[in-house]
């Protein structure tokens, strides 16, 4: 029988009686018992959640704008993730790996393969200098070897940074500087939609110069190198290393963000605190059983990719499932047969990819088995209600609980939604804070707002969540001037209301930063990298909405000499493609005379977006440059008659 998880009660869904039988959390109590004392509540689910070679002495310490968590307790996280289940789960799926060429076989690595590969890779890192404290640079696509590397480093205490895949040399290169790492691990390529992509030479061109003194390469498409070879090095290693032994406060990664400046941010998570919210927040978001298999779709140069993809699932000695491609090779169909074949109990997306789906019509899932799903999850960014309502019906028949969840690189995991067992599940409304974590609404002046319907900063309240960052690496006044706005209140920078029903809904970005499917990237950093061609004199870059991508770039640029043109816009578009990656390529580049400014030189990106979207602009009367609104305007409605 086809089981039903939820049902409609009103204009609401509910956990039915079948989601309530099976849910680790299904009394709404949790959360005034987790708020009467937070610090006890994350103890509690710390000792139960988490192996530690010692408990900690004190289990939060705040100094604001710093605070740690479980100060004093020493795990190794390789060993929570691995070893801890070898006796009970050692051959258990851990992974599931699905190759894109579709004649390729199928991987899957039980409990047992997966430690002896990380020890394996562990010992190879060892021998290759890499010691405690050192930061790792993993430059790898969605393939077993990357889970294998990050793990390996956390069992040698050093500090995995990992640099998504389409990234271009250029973004690796400021991320190896920044991170000073010694070693890179990449890969000859990969596959994409058919084709076999290159990364080594990015890699390669990335590491000229900097401090990597080695690059670890796996092979994936045959491609000859003068580099280390991974297979070779892990048939020579021992597959035996005794882990190091971390304090819960330890660095464990660096992942870097875009801010509102042209550099990206390495976000600092630690080991302990971010264990114990991993583990916690999949469990219960996802409501892990021992059969599942769970399918985050995330690449793993996200967070929701280290968290989700990776972590959480063997924390939890759960089954994961990894796919290496394109979600349309070698069509639309191919989620839905990978879901059907490994009878996936719980997607976990992005309303991007939902997007893309819906809007291609549903033949290409009508002919494969979806029942094995039980629980549907978005993230990335807010899931409009045509989105939610197509992924509810369409992939979720109607029986699956939409678990909205916000949450941010910083955060580690998951801090807003609803639970399965507890409801409800409205489209565009993540929900409640995770038990035992707290946020507020407050004014630009940091007044709280209570009433309903009322837009403002979505903060987060002391004790801060476990799995919250450590700091920006090497820039406490990033960290300070980027998070501390509000002094004692956690700044998410984005903005956000209480519905009538007092949960929680989501209005996205309040500052310069845009999302594009899915992709953070900001203002500041397109900007720069357009104005470093030859031909650019300064632009400006405004994300306007778009149908699948929920954000796209449009970038106005004003040239050194002479005139646009298609060629020089399609330039900008390759520029953008090896300076940042294809994600940050403006859809459009209009060249105009001069920009919108305030008298103090500022540029209104404000006064470009309403163009954009057809609004009237507002405030033309503090502008410097009147007349430069009615040159854009014009060419924006030219371009629209095109
Ligand atoms: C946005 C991704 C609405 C938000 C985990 C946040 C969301 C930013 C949601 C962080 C959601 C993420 N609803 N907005 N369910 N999830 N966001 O660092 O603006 O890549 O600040 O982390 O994504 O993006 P990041």
């Amino acid at each position: 029988m086809v089981k039903k998880y939820i049902i409609k009660k009103g204009k609401e869904y509910w956990p039915s009686p079948e989601m309530k039988k099976i849910a680790w959390i299904k009394d709404e109590k949790i959360y005034a018992k987790a708020n009467k004392n937070p610090v006890k509540f994350w103890e509690e689910l710390a000792l139960e959640g988490i192996t530690w070679e010692k408990k900690w002495d004190k289990a939060y310490v705040e100094k604001l704008p710093y605070f740690e968590w479980f100060k004093g307790g020493k795990l190794n996280f390789s060993v929570n993730c691995l070893d801890r289940h070898l006796k009970e789960f050692g051959d258990k799926v851990a992974l599931i790996w699905i190759p894109e060429p579709t004649g390729e076989k199928v991987v899957k690595f039980t409990y047992k393969q997966l430690h002896k590969k990380v020890c394996k890779f562990a010992n190879v890192l060892k021998g290759n200098g890499v010691k405690k404290g050192d930061v790792v640079s993993i430059y790898l696509p969605m393939i077993p070897e990357a889970l294998i590397s990050m793990l390996a480093c956390t069992r040698i205490g050093a500090i995995h940074s990992v640099v998504f895949s389409a990234f271009s040399a250029e973004a690796l290169k400021a991320r190896i500087e920044d991170g000073k790492a010694k070693v890179l691990v990449t890969s000859d390529g990969y596959y994409r939609k058919g084709e076999k992509e290159d990364l080594l030479s990015k890699a390669e061109q990335a590491a000229k110069g900097t401090t990597i003194k080695k690059i670890i390469v796996v092979n994936r498409i045959n491609k000859e190198h003068k580099y280390i070879n991974y297979k070779k090095e892990m048939e020579k290693a021992s597959a035996s290393c005794v882990p190091e032994i971390m304090n819960s406060e330890d660095m464990m990664f660096i992942l870097y963000t875009s801010g509102t400046t042209g550099k990206p941010k390495g976000v600092i998570h630690d080991t302990g605190g971010y264990a114990v919210y991993a583990y916690w927040t999949a469990k219960w978001n996802f409501n892990l059983q021992e059969d599942d298999v769970f399918w985050c779709t995330a690449d793993v140069g996200w967070i929701t990719g280290h968290t989700y993809s990776f972590y959480a699932p063997l924390l939890n000695h759960s089954t994961t499932l990894v796919y290496e491609g394109g979600p349309d090779f070698p069509d639309l169909g191919r989620w839905w047969k990978i879901i059907q074949e490994n009878k996936v109990s719980v997607l976990y997306t992005a309303p991007t990819a939902i997007r893309m789906f819906m809007r291609a019509n549903g033949k290409f899932i009508k002919k494969y088995d979806l029942n094995s799903l039980k629980i549907l999850g978005s993230v990335g960014e807010p899931i409009d209600k045509e989105a939610w309502m197509w992924y509810f019906n369409e992939i979720g028949k109607k029986r699956c609980p939409i678990i909205d969840t916000w949450w941010q690189t910083e955060t580690g995991g998951t801090l807003i939604n609803s639970l399965p067992g507890i409801g409800p599940f409205v489209p565009t409304v993540a929900g409640k804070s995770f038990p035992g974590i707290n946020h507020i609404i407050i004014d630009k002046n940091g007044k709280e707002i209570k009433e309903k319907n009322k837009i403002g900063f979505l903060v987060q309240t002391s004790p801060f969540a476990p799995g919250m960052l450590h700091g920006v690496y090497k820039n406490e006044k990033k960290y300070i001037e980027t998070y501390w706005r509000f002094k004692k209140y956690y700044d998410s920078s984005d903005g956000a209301f209480y519905t009538d029903d007092n949960l929680i809904r989501i209005t996205g970005r309040t500052d310069d930063v845009m999302k594009v499917a899915g992709h953070l990237l900001s203002t500041a950093e397109l900007e720069n990298a357009i104005n470093e061609h030859v031909n650019i004199n300064e632009c400006a870059v405004v994300p306007i909405p778009d149908k699948i991508k929920g954000e796209v770039p449009i970038a106005f640029a004003i040239l050194k000499r002479g005139e646009g043109s298609w060629a020089l816009e399609k330039e900008i578009k390759s520029f953008i493609d090896k300076k940042i990656g294809p994600t940050a390529r403006p859809a459009k580049t209009y060249f105009v005379k001069a920009l919108p400014k305030t008298r103090s030189g500022k540029i209104m990106r404000r006064i470009l977006k309403a163009l954009l979207v057809g609004e009237e602009p507002k405030g033309l009367s503090t502008l410097l440059n009147p007349k430069s609104v009615d040159e854009i305007k014009k060419m924006i409605g030219d371009s629209k008659k095109i």
